[in-house]
């Protein structure tokens, strides 16, 4: 009942529909636009994470459970992140599900989780993945850009490797910022451009292709993941949630920066030695300030 009556709620705060950039010229506008559909267009026909499992049917017990262990075994640092457990009974976002594994956790720990995805690729597998698990939950399609739910909705905020994939990451920082309560808590993690993946990409598509002065920023736009993906240095990753207090951004050497081959990895011991600011993975951390605080502090810059 009391799930019933939060999903009704968050239904009632659910504002539908795409309205797209209203303070840009058309053409601007189309241009985002036609940036955002080639994001959605690479997710959608490979979504994330899916080639954990390969042959395995999407959607099936199968894929489920094993894009599960596989997920958990390459990056078993997560959980120390999302602390699903200390999410029961709250209300959490999770922002850019993918195929669920996440919102999932949160939901079989008892927090009142929503997730969303540009893709309806991503927001369908998810719902099959909380059903798989008879958890509770939902999964909607929605743009980070524009998140569907107004003002201070939610006690957490999760994202994992999704913002930096939006052609406005600024706008997605803002939403998240946004939908979180005065008080509640935001995780996201971005790529970290001075990473060893980062490294590995400049080695591979700049120097040995000859081409030794182009920019890092550039190469993964082009070859990583989806067009248009950015990573971010700590004072940048830092200066997009300028609003947050108590912000920690902590790296994290990922097997991804530890690859030797298409799917050869280092020993995770190799990663424990490495310096962690060199992680391909950053995590901010932080607070939305309570509205008194807020409140208090404008009156004394005031006086
Ligand atoms: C690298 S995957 C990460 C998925 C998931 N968080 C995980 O850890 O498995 C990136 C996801 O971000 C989603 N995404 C990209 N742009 C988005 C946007 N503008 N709004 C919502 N989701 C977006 C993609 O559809 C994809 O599922």
């Amino acid at each position: 009942m009391y799930f019933h009556n939060f999903f009704q709620s968050i239904a009632k705060r659910y504002r539908h529909g795409w309205v797209f950039e209203t303070g840009m010229s058309n053409e601007a506008s189309r241009g985002a636009r036609r940036k955002k559909s080639l994001v959605a267009l690479h997710w959608s026909g490979r979504p994330c994470n899916s080639w954990l499992a390969p042959g395995a049917e999407p959607g099936s017990p199968e894929y489920f459970e094993r894009t599960e262990a596989e997920r958990h075994r390459l990056e078993p640092f997560v959980a120390r992140f999302a602390r699903y457990q200390d999410w029961k009974g709250k209300s959490v976002l999770e922002v850019g599900c993918g195929i669920g594994f996440d919102l999932c956790q949160f939901a079989r720990s008892g927090a009142r989780a929503v997730g969303v995805d540009l893709t309806a690729a991503g927001a369908a597998l998810s719902t099959q993945r909380l059903r798989h698990h008879h958890a509770p939950g939902q999964a909607l399609v929605a743009d980070c850009e524009q998140l569907p739910f107004v003002d201070a909705t939610f006690d957490f905020v999760y994202s994992w490797g999704v913002i930096h994939h939006t052609p406005d990451t600024d706008k997605a920082a803002r939403e998240i910022v946004r939908v979180v309560k005065p008080g509640g808590q935001v995780t996201v993690m971005i790529y970290n451009r001075r990473s060893l993946v980062a490294l590995q990409a400049y080695l591979v598509y700049g120097l040995l292709k000859g081409r030794p002065l182009r920019r890092i920023a550039e190469i993964i736009a082009t070859h990583l993941e989806s067009p248009g993906t950015k990573a971010y240095t700590v004072r940048e990753a830092r200066g997009l949630f300028p609003s947050l207090e108590d912000v920690s951004i902590t790296s994290v050497v990922t097997p991804y920066d530890l690859r030797i081959g298409r799917n050869r990895y280092l020993p995770h011991w190799v990663g424990s030695i490495m310096p962690q600011s060199l992680g391909y993975f950053m995590v901010i951390q932080g607070k939305k300030p309570r509205l008194e605080r807020s409140l208090s502090e404008s009156v004394i810059d005031a006086a």
